[in-house]
């Protein structure tokens, strides 16, 4: 087969290295790639994924069979409609199931019509009332702008005052003229969550918890994700089964229902309350660096997983992952996720990725003649298997000593909840 990946970060490194180890895979393409992909795949520059026509032409001239989409704006702009409308087979859903991620106004409708767990929620198009349900209702509060924010756009706040004074602010994050989300503030500890979905079949794809915030002790501004590991020590085996009958299966039924099929990845954001899961938000992508953790794990032909999930042929395919444990440090830009310089020389990363059970994948690097720089935010995804979390973790920041790059910078805790740390 020959596939066409989009997009250029850790996860999609992840993926075109789980890829390449299919039998069924011929030749991998790549829009835009990066200097670790290109290891695997032939990198096509010059194209932005906005671009729908250029890529279907791709498509044409390199006789593509199946195309995987890594993010998601491409997603909720359509790109899957666009492609199944010329019979190009692709893994991902098209527009209408994407606004579980493009809008929570859906998401959380969604889950009111279907009786899914989630925070009660009320919506408001102005101020006034925005406030007087603030009011109403006490702290802690979580106040949220619709639309694709890109991991920005929600306030949680903990005290009246604080939840009041972000109301304008959180207006006007949003698209003008959108309503605002106000919901109830859940307590317990985050899962994300992954089922392969082919309109009907759901097929659990493991768990993993990600560390949102930039810096030790979850301080800091939120970032796309500063490491994770799995499988998730909280999402043990009878919450998964409630997720699924609750939460997962009862939101493809109900898009399938409605002639809004979900084809692709559903990533459940979770919190594992003391009155079971709830769901906080959907992704209709894999997460990152949750992808990549979940893919040291899997055993087996991904692409054939992904294929069946395209063309709706799900039903008696097995997702089995190793018994090791996988972790995943972010190596980040210092400065990031503010400003940061681009063009640092990175060394080193073959001495990491010697370190046993330990690969190494890009996301925000380039290469400038033979020097390997950084050119993003998160720039290096170090990740290890290990029998258990602790060992993963400890040969993932071995190889972290290893590399020699003086602008970048990572956490020193990733799986302090699992380690109890
Ligand atoms: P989101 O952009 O929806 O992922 O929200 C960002 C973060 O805000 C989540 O990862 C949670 O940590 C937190 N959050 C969102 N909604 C809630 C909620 N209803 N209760 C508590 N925390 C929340
Ligand atoms: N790591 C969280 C996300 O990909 O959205």
């Amino acid at each position: 087969m020959k596939v066409l990946l989009l997009g250029s970060g850790g996860r999609e490194h992840a993926l075109a290295w789980k890829l390449a180890q299919s039998p069924r895979l011929t030749t991998l393409f790549a829009l835009p790639g990066n200097p670790g992909i290109a290891r695997y795949a032939r990198c096509l520059e010059g194209i932005p994924l906005t671009d729908h026509d250029a890529i279907v032409t791709v498509c044409g001239a390199e006789d593509i069979d199946l195309v995987v989409v890594g993010p998601e704006a491409p997603l909720v702009d359509g790109i899957a409609d666009r492609l199944t409308a010329e019979g190009i087979p692709v893994f991902g859903p098209k527009q209408v199931a994407a606004q579980l991620e493009g809008s929570k106004l859906f998401t959380k409708e969604l889950c009111k019509a279907h009786n899914i767990p989630t925070a009660a929620f009320g919506r408001f198009a102005e101020p006034a009332g925005a406030r007087a349900f603030i009011e109403a209702q006490g702290a802690p509060i979580v106040l949220k702008a619709d639309g694709l924010m890109a991991g920005k756009g929600v306030i949680v706040a903990m005290t009246l005052d604080e939840a009041l004074a972000a109301v304008d602010e959180v207006f006007a994050m949003g698209v003008p003229g959108t309503e605002i989300l106000i919901e109830e503030f859940l307590e317990g500890e985050e899962v994300s969550f992954f089922c392969l979905v082919d309109g009907e079949t759901v097929l659990p794809f493991g768990s993993a918890q990600d560390h949102k915030r930039a810096f030790d002790g979850d301080q800091g501004p939120n970032t796309g994700g500063m490491g994770a590991y799995s499988p998730a020590p909280v999402f043990t085996p009878e919450i998964e089964r409630r997720t699924l009958a609750e939460i997962v299966k009862p939101t493809a039924r109900a898009l399938a229902d409605a002639e809004a099929e979900f084809r692709g990845v559903l990533f459940a954001g979770l919190m594992i309350t003391s009155a079971g899961p709830k769901l906080i938000e959907y992704n209709v992508r894999f997460g990152d660096p949750e992808c990549q953790v979940l893919l040291r794990r899997l055993d087996g032909d991904l692409l054939a997983l992904l294929e069946a999930t395209a063309n709706g042929r799900l039903a008696g395919h097995d997702v089995t992952f190793r018994d090791d444990a996988a972790l995943a440090i972010v190596m980040a830009t210092r400065g990031y996720p503010g400003d940061y310089g681009k063009g640092s020389v990175i060394a080193g990363l073959d001495e990491a990725d010697a370190v046993e059970g330990v690969t190494v994948f890009h996301a925000g690097t380039r290469l400038i003649g033979d020097r390997l720089t950084a050119h993003g935010g998160r720039v290096l995804n170090i990740t290890a298997l290990g029998t258990d979390v602790r060992e993963a973790r400890a040969r993932a920041y071995e190889a972290v000593s290893l590399i020699d790059w003086p602008e970048g910078f990572c956490r020193t805790d990733i799986a302090w909840r699992a380690l109890k740390l």
